[in-house]
């Protein structure tokens, strides 16, 4: 298991009380359902959830898309142990896996489309470089990543807000993403259009909604 990556809530201790965290302070489930309906996700659709943590997007991605095949990656072993508890628990058919942080254990042209919430900002820009590139190859021709994670801040107030989790996080995987810089990331790796479709405000600030397309030439 790779050892340079942060845990969902910073500490592996506190993993256990991620769900609980996120119902408490995020309007979690308005933002995974937002980033669902973006992503139009059609009938027998290959679906991945990169830095899937506990499961919750893709649960909720299969209570409305059942026939879609469903996957999630995650770095974090332990986190995956409550995402398999949640996902045996439901009876569903969702396949989760270990990601080591390179490779994407997944051939060239797997998905048709890929989700991400609460991801990049806790990978440095050479981590979100390889992803972005891994994420390319694994979509299919014409294949689309939707995200949500923080962006530039909509005001003062979202900025300070997000100042606080800095300090209390780390700059130097959440500078990327204040200063705007994700979707310029995205396009060094080959992804055509890039679409902000959105902000959320939040208690921790702005929440940003993006789309990006892989060339239909694959
Ligand atoms: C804040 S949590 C978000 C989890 C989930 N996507 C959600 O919306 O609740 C961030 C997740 O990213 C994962 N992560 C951190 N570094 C990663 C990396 N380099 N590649 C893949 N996942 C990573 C963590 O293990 C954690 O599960």
């Amino acid at each position: 298991m790779p050892s340079d990556y942060i845990p969902a809530l910073k500490y592996h201790f506190l993993t256990p009380l991620y769900d609980g965290f996120i119902r408490l302070t995020m309007p979690e489930q308005k933002v995974k359902t937002r980033l669902i309906r973006q992503a139009g996700i059609q009938k027998g659709e290959t679906l991945l959830d990169f830095g899937c943590g506990t499961a919750t997007l893709m649960l909720l991605a299969e209570e409305l898309h059942p026939d879609c095949t469903i996957f999630g990656l995650d770095i974090d072993s332990q986190i995956l142990a409550v995402a398999t508890k949640k996902v045996t628990l439901k009876n569903s058919s969702i396949q989760l896996k270990e990601f080591d942080g390179t490779t994407i254990p997944f051939p060239d042209g797997t998905f048709d489309k890929v989700l991400s919430s609460w991801v990049f900002h806790h990978l440095t820009t050479a981590q979100k470089n390889n992803a972005f590139r891994e994420i390319y190859r694994v979509l299919k021709p014409g294949g689309e990543l939707h995200i949500a994670d923080w962006g530039k801040a909509e005001n003062i107030l979202m900025r300070f807000l997000f100042f606080v989790v800095q300090l209390a996080d780390n700059f130097y995987t959440t500078n990327d993403n204040i200063k705007g810089k994700i979707p310029h990331l995205l396009e060094k790796e080959g992804f055509q259009t890039i679409e902000w479709k959105g902000n959320q405000s939040t208690l921790f600030g702005t929440l940003a909604f993006l789309k990006a397309v892989k060339s239909k030439f694959g």
